[in-house]
């Protein structure tokens, strides 16, 4: 096991942890109850730079040219398929601002389009995680040194405090907690 991919792990729990805080929150509305649009627009916030920005850039510019460079999926379309995921995933995170702002804005849909792409992007989000495990992670596992792996993680750490910022992240893992707090844990 490297470092890298051990990050790129740790990441995916994040995303899972917000990803399930999500589907309560898309629970609590289709029971009528009320939820603090300031919450969606952290999980939105969330996932669209936590996840987006951050997690997606490393396996993009980072693991997946790892893997080709060291013999891995030389077809180009196993590669191409990862981050035509991302670009789906993009258009979900997308739809989800536009239908809150329209529920902000009391324009139609609004509520029932944010829950709708909501849980769309999270069924589609699991099984790309899934899938992401299974294959790309153990093999960057079996084809990377422990070097590789050290340095690609140096590399990524650094564009991460450039480009999320220190503090950024920091407030996404307090908000992290939070928000698990509030909606998983009272029930
Ligand atoms: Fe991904
Ligand atoms: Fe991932």
């Amino acid at each position: 096991m490297g470092v890298f991919v051990d990050q790129l792990k740790i990441e995916h729990e994040n995303i899972r942890l917000i990803g399930d805080i999500a589907k309560k929150v898309c629970q609590r509305i289709n029971q009528g109850e009320e939820v603090l649009s300031e919450d969606i627009d952290h999980i939105i916030e969330f996932l669209d730079i936590y996840s987006y920005k951050g997690h997606h850039e490393k396996e993009e510019k980072g693991l997946l040219p790892a893997i080709e460079k060291a013999g891995g999926f030389k077809d180009g379309k196993t590669i191409g398929a990862i981050i035509q995921d991302h670009a789906t995933l993009k258009i979900y995170i997308e739809k989800m601002k536009e239908n809150h702002f329209k529920y902000k804005e009391k324009k139609h849909p609004g509520l029932s389009g944010l829950v709708g792409y909501t849980l769309n992007y999270l069924d589609f989000l699991y099984r790309h995680l899934e899938k992401e495990e299974k294959v790309f992670y153990k093999l960057a596992d079996q084809l990377l040194s422990e070097e590789d792996q050290e340095g690609l993680l140096k590399r990524f750490e650094s564009q991460d405090f450039e480009k999320i910022g220190k503090e950024k992240l920091d407030e996404f893992q307090k908000r992290l907690s939070q928000l698990s707090e509030q909606y998983l844990k009272a029930g």
